[in-house]
């Protein structure tokens, strides 16, 4: 290809991909499947790396992320970004009605918004493309987020139809709680102490050097307001829906997200509403905002120092009890990350009682200030676990001795060490520290991993307690007479046991690898190791250069990886593992029949006998494919529960047979011959 056919393919590619991921994101309807998407999106990435001095900014592949911000540069906000006053009460709401009515008459209209809990931001449009993307900073100056803000997919990079030349979109990002809690679990599989709440979260991640990890993590954003269109005849919402025509995604009226009214009465029913059903949403809220509809009338109304006089917020009340702390303990998890928990005096919120609130690390004391004794507030808020949000200080004693963080394990009394750049504490002593230890095995044995039946938590303490097992290799070596003497273990309970162990065996390479519980390296890493190595031997000698360009592994994990495997005792237990016959190779697998050949599934919802990954393995082990997104061309879709509507109306309107779970296993049973 010569350069000018690549700079046309280039420019052709850049718009189809523009369109779909418009199509999939902010309309939820896309024309093509995921697997096609990821093609075009690989032909471009190509294209561009053959010819980088073609790369534009707004290439789809900057949602990929990989763009490094060193340092990110503060910038002046033409518009100052100032804050919402806030209420709690339906009175002062209607005062703020009665103030508004006094200025600009009766005759208006109020526009009803969610008051989303995330991070503002400013992004400036010029010529149609995404300029710049600004955080809110001070309120007068703010830090240049471009990079990050660009792997945002329902935030435009290009934009269609009838738009200003410069003009400047204010909304929000957040961490929608699916991205959030998948992202927990991925840090506890991988070892990682979890993130305390979506909205911190969210901010960190916008503040991260590396675009692809802020475009791994997933991340959304709803606009909530638009500068310099200079259209005063129009009003918020009539511009909030037009602004869905040059390709935002906007908050949806048909789902109550935005609302129109001209009486405080409705105004009083959103927020009923969302007081009321705020917990099924997708993402976090912590209020509701009321806005004038009219911008002459808004212009009219004017700014106090700080706040707009045409808008404000009503903030949810969350259930708040004030209860002591009476003392801090440090708990070690299985990598070594040390968690302080707080011991409360203990207290009813929100139908349970509380005893325990997670204090999640050393910045986090500090930040609270915390003494002991303390009289502390805690809260539950859309988290499970309680948390400590302040301290009634006038409570305090003078002589109150205030929390400082450990310096040694609680365990095994090794001197701790501070992340670099972070806020957690480790202990060192992995092979010696017994919480680890058993961690390690309780890690090992867990579903995800070797899924041992016949052993629980409970067994690997009581393993511990006889002196059995110290490490995961240990517990090939235990036999039945060994187990069966331990304390309350029946013959059944023992040759279970044995027999789980046994059956560990057969598991596959990649999940004895994440059993092992090197730190990052969680279930899709290890999966991506062992496909682009192979096996425990070539990971365990790879160099740092080979780790690093295997996809999705950076430095962090490439570093633990050689940590692990420059730990003698480390490699005795891998030798051991080889030697008692565990998978310590890819297999090649083989195919159990042609019977799905040549056809094609979408798998959605939720199943009983297996999981959605399972499923997905069975229909190309017995030839199918899966793609995964409806088309004319899809040939069935996989039906479990709790799927949407909008799908199985697609599959009906495009005549795609659709399956249970039962039909499907029934067919790979009978090896029925699909038509
Ligand atoms: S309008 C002049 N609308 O709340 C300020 N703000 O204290 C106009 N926020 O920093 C803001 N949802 O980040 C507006 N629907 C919404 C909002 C919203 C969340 C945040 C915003 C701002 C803070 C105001």
């Amino acid at each position: 290809m010569n350069q000018n056919e690549a700079i046309a393919r280039i420019k052709e590619l850049t718009t189809v991909l523009n369109r779909h991921n418009h199509l999939y994101y902010v309309e939820s309807n896309p024309e093509i499947s995921d697997y096609d998407f990821d093609m075009l999106l690989k032909k471009l990435q190509a294209l561009e790396m053959q010819f980088p001095d073609f790369v534009n900014d707004h290439s789809p592949t900057k949602r990929v992320g990989g763009d490094i911000t060193k340092k990110f540069e503060t910038v002046v906000h033409k518009y100052p970004m100032l804050s919402l006053s806030n209420t709690y009460s339906k009175e002062e709401i209607e005062d703020w009605d009665a103030r508004v009515k006094k200025m600009v008459g009766d005759d208006l209209e109020y526009v009803c918004e969610l008051k989303y809990d995330g991070v503002a931001i400013g992004i400036q449009y010029v010529d149609g493309k995404l300029f710049r993307a600004v955080t809110r900073g001070d309120g007068a100056q703010g830090e240049d987020v471009t990079n990050n803000v660009k792997t945002i997919r329902t935030i435009p990079l290009v934009l269609h139809g009838d738009y200003p030349s410069d003009f400047e979109i204010r909304g929000e990002i957040f961490f929608p709680l699916k991205n959030f809690t998948k992202l927990n679990e991925q840090r506890l599989e991988a070892g990682e102490p979890e993130f305390a709440n979506p909205r911190n979260t969210a901010s960190g991640t916008l503040k991260m050097q590396n675009s692809k990890i802020v475009s791994d993590r997933g991340l959304d954003c709803f606009l909530y307001g638009v500068y310099g269109t200079g259209n005063l005849d129009l009003g918020h919402i009539e511009t909030v829906a037009k602004v869905a025509d040059w390709g935002f995604k906007i908050p949806s009226e048909q789902d109550r997200y935005i609302a129109k009214t001209n009486s405080i009465d409705g105004v009083m029913d959103f927020i009923n509403h969302w007081d009321e059903n705020r917990d099924a949403l997708p993402f976090e809220i912590d209020g509701i905002v009321i806005k004038v509809n009219q911008y002459h009338q808004q212009e009219e109304l004017g700014y106090t120092a700080k706040s707009p006089r045409w808008a404000i917020s009503y903030k949810f009340k969350t259930e708040r009890v004030e209860t002591r702390l009476e003392s801090v303990i440090y708990q070690v998890g299985r990598t070594g990350a040390i968690t302080p928990v707080a011991n409360l005096t203990p207290v009813q919120l929100g139908g349970t009682t509380v005893k325990r609130a997670s204090l999640h690390n050393a910045d986090q004391i500090e930040k609270l200030d915390l003494h002991f004794n303390d009289a502390v507030y805690v809260e539950k808020g859309g988290e499970i676990i309680p948390k400590i949000v302040g301290v009634n200080t006038a409570c305090r004693t003078v002589d109150a001795k205030r929390v400082g963080f450990i310096d040694f394990c609680p365990e095994c009394s090794s001197e701790l060490v501070r992340e670099s750049g972070g806020a957690n504490h480790y202990c060192l002593n992995e092979t010696e520290c017994l919480p680890q230890m058993k961690g390690k095995v309780e890690h090992f044995i867990g579903r995800k991993s070797m899924n041992i039946d016949g052993l629980g938590s409970e067994t690997v303490d009581v393993l511990f307690k006889a002196g059995l097992i110290n490490n995961v290799a240990d517990l090939y070596e235990l036999n039945f007479e060994q187990v069966v003497e331990m304390e309350r273990t029946a013959d059944k309970s023992a040759n279970k046991l044995i027999d789980g162990v046994k059956a560990s065996k057969g598991m596959p390479f990649h999940k004895v690898l994440f059993g092992l519980g090197i730190r990052f390296v969680g279930e899709t890493v290890a999966k991506k190791l062992a496909k682009s190595l192979n096996s425990m031997s070539a990971i365990s000698v790879a160099t740092f250069d080979e780790l690093i360009a295997v996809d999705e592994i950076g430095d962090k994990i490439a570093m633990s990886i050689q940590a692990y495997f420059s730990n003698e005792e480390n490699c005795l237990i891998v030798d051991r593992l080889t030697a008692f016959g565990l998978n310590m190779e890819v297999e090649e697998k083989e195919q159990a029949s042609a019977v799905l050949k040549g056809k094609s599934f979408v798998v959605s919802g939720v199943f009983n006998a297996f999981s959605r990954p399972e499923l997905k393995e069975m229909i190309e082990l017995n030839g199918g494919k899966n793609v995964s997104s409806i088309s004319s061309k899809t040939d069935y879709l996989l039906a479990g529960d709790k799927m949407g509507p909008a799908k199985l109306k697609k599959a009906t309107d495009l005549d795609v047979t659709i399956l249970s779970e039962d039909a499907f296993i029934a067919i790979l049973k009978n090896n029925e011959h699909v038509n």
